[in-house]
């Protein structure tokens, strides 16, 4: 699998209901079955299924030809750090209209600045029935933030710091503007006055590009955590269906917010899933607990490379680069939920499957990040280990990261999908 294919999908995902969108859409055009969290499931054995959750987190999974004796699971993430719109335009003198935003989640501020940026995400559109809500992405150069210029603050070079109030509100346009909400019903073919509500989002205009002496590098907006996303789903489609073990994908929003909202990892959406699945498939208290015990879950989110720049910040011995394949993440703090079992036969995995394998821990004087598998492990208990690609400028407007470590990715997890997980006593499995 190419990178193409992922710069492909990272451009179609502006917004976090794009990027589930654009799930549901090639898991059905796999022949995945829609499913409504409303409405009452009828599933068959062998078949596949998705379904999502606010529209901006989706599980799917495929069921095996029997009764299911575990699950194979993958979790990414859909969100990226950005900046929320609060207001259309808003007059910041005689002149200007700016858009009022706030920041959602960790970002690299001064990254955002001079570039062009546009909108994307949902509106809730009035209908005879009610409301419905759209997805709309405005693909235009639209806003941009545009810096201070350095002779009106000489020490911009010197630990600046970026007021989010301040220095990052977008500028629109000039007064006499057509308003947002106005672009936003032109794009979707309604009345101004059909607009109810939206949950809009900032996006680089910026193209995924190919880069390096030989291209094996990429650059693109919202490497983390799509790259993973897109990797675990391509893992998923391109695997066969199994006997025993069922196959599950998420892809949860809001891991960048601490993942505490209704359809984050710290939801109950994974556990209602599988809950749910079990009822259907008839399966009785004890067979769920063992289905629980013998599955396996990837936790996937990028990890970080050695910066060319600066190198003393990674752990002298756990060092990871592009290309150098996937990622396995350690913390003893658990921030990571991978151990040697997890660890271990996630290696066994990659190792038949021929693909590279790099460890990555912090320096022991470094906190480092955390993610979705430890937190997700709060709501449904299952092995897990926390996997990734390596990736430089993490939390930047664009990130950059190796070409050829999607592939390796996408067959790590095809490879997982595939393997005849069976945990025969606690610390002992066969694969
Ligand atoms: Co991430």
């Amino acid at each position: 699998m190419s990178v193409q294919a992922l710069m492909d999908f990272i451009e179609n995902s502006p917004s976090p209901y794009h990027a589930a969108a654009q799930a549901a859409r090639r898991l059905e055009a796999a022949g995945f079955a829609p499913l409504a969290e409303c409405r009452r499931w009828e599933v068959e054995p062998g078949r596949g299924y998705y379904v999502t959750r606010n529209q901006s987190s989706l599980i799917a999974f495929r069921l095996p030809a029997g009764k299911p004796e575990g699950w194979l699971l993958t979790a990414a993430h859909s969100d990226s750090p950005t900046f929320a719109v609060k207001n259309d335009a808003l007059e910041g003198d005689d002149r200007y209209l700016r858009l009022a935003v706030e920041g959602y989640g960790g970002m690299n501020r001064a990254t955002w600045l001079d570039r062009p940026l546009t909108v994307a995400g949902r509106v809730l559109v009035r209908t005879a029935e009610g409301a419905e809500s759209r997805l709309v992405y405005l693909d235009r150069d639209l806003l941009t933030i545009p810096s201070l210029a350095i002779h009106m603050q000489r020490d911009v070079n010197k630990n600046h710091d970026y007021n989010p109030q301040k220095d990052m509100q977008p500028l629109y346009g000039l007064t006499g503007s057509r308003s947002l909400t106005r672009l936003l019903a032109e794009e979707l073919k309604v009345e101004q006055q059909a607009l109810l509500a939206w949950d809009l989002v900032l996006c680089p205009r910026q193209k995924p590009v190919v880069l390096g002496a030989e291209g094996e590098l990429f650059q693109a907006p919202r490497i983390d955590d799509l790259g993973c996303a897109w990797a675990c789903l391509e893992g998923l489609l391109s695997a066969g269906g199994q006997e025993k073990l069922g196959q599950v994908y998420c892809l949860f929003d809001n891991e960048e917010v601490g993942s505490g909202t209704r359809q984050g990892a710290l939801s109950t959406f994974l556990p209602d899933v599988l809950e749910r699945l079990a009822c259907c498939l008839g399966m009785d208290g004890q067979e769920r607990r063992m289905a629980l015990a013998g599955s396996m879950l990837l936790s996937a989110d990028n990890g970080h490379a050695v910066h060319p720049n600066f190198t003393e910040k990674a752990d002298p011995a756990n060092r990871v680069y592009p290309n150098g394949g996937v990622v396995v993440k350690y913390s003893a703090n658990q921030k990571y939920t991978t151990n040697a079992l997890t660890a271990g036969v996630f290696k066994a995995i990659c190792r038949r499957a021929g693909v590279p394998v790099q460890t990555f821990a912090n320096r022991a004087d470094e906190p480092g990040g955390s993610t979705l598998g430890n937190l997700l492990g709060q709501q449904v208990s299952i092995p897990m280990v926390d996997i990734g690609m390596a990736q430089l400028a993490m939390h930047a407007a664009v990130e950059t990261a190796g070409s050829r470590d999607p592939d390796y990715l996408a067959r790590a997890c095809a490879a997982f999908y595939e393997c005849r997980l069976v945990q025969r006593e606690d610390g002992k499995y066969s694969l």
